[in-house]
């Protein structure tokens, strides 16, 4: 049970001294009976709870995917760059959503939003080894010897990789499938054969792919199914 004020506000669109002063004005009901004071003690999962007679639809956790353009951080805020999260729709803005994982600015691709905090640690925890495809493209013909260095495992600054899979698609594209997600990795790996990444776009985590349908910069939540396979991760 908590606050019916805390609840509302809790789904971002109102703050809890807007959401107190419709209760004032009588706007809010639970199954049916106006709410007649902020402190109402609620269970948001058994009760209706109305607001202008419209549904407030509570969810305790949002999870967006977003198809993340070039020029976003992948991060809550940022002083110099727009992030993330000013592609999400300004009603959930009131939530505590952040990105659940990082993409470099100049990456394209999946990219988790969330304010389930748990869900966002057991995809970034490196003990879950959670597989992350990527579309590349380098400034040099891709090699066997870069297929076989992925694989055994590129040393970096901070240590071997784990073995990743690079897959040629042609002469300057390939997938990569990696189990870690260290900063800047696959720049990184790629580095250590002289080559450049021009193009990177993340297209997978885990089971879940990066639709065809969702347009880049735009965001939409999760299907049931699709939070299924993540929270399967
Ligand atoms: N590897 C990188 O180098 N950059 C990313 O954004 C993701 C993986």
């Amino acid at each position: 049970m908590q606050r019916i004020d805390k609840i509302i506000a809790s789904q971002g669109k109102y703050s809890r001294s807007e959401v107190k002063k419709l209760i004032d004005k009588n706007k809010v009901k639970v199954d049916g009976q106006v709410v007649q004071s902020s402190g109402v003690k609620v269970d948001p999962s058994k009760s209706k709870i109305t607001l202008n007679d419209l549904d407030i639809a509570y969810k305790e956790f949002v999870y967006l995917m977003l198809n993340k353009p070039k020029g976003y951080v992948s991060a809550r805020v940022d002083k110099d760059h727009p992030t993330v999260l000013d592609l999400v729709p300004e009603e959930l803005l009131g939530r505590n959503l952040f990105p659940a994982g990082r993409l470099d600015r100049d990456t394209r691709g999946l990219v988790i939003i969330t304010d389930d905090g748990l869900l966002a640690h057991n995809i970034l925890s490196p003990k879950k080894h959670v597989e992350k495809i990527y579309h590349v493209k380098i400034d040099i013909p891709l090699t066997e010897d870069m297929v076989l260095g992925f694989a055994r495992g590129v040393e970096l600054k901070d240590g071997i990789c784990k073995e990743a899979f690079l897959e040629i698609i042609d002469e300057y594209t390939a997938r990569v499938r990696l189990k870690e997600g260290r900063y800047h990795q696959i720049k990184r790996m790629f580095g250590c054969f002289a080559a450049k990444v021009i193009e990177l776009q993340r297209i997978s985590m885990g089971n879940l792919t990066l639709p065809e349908d969702l347009q880049e910069g735009s965001c939409r939540e999760l299907s049931d199914e699709e939070l299924r396979l993540l929270q399967q991760l």
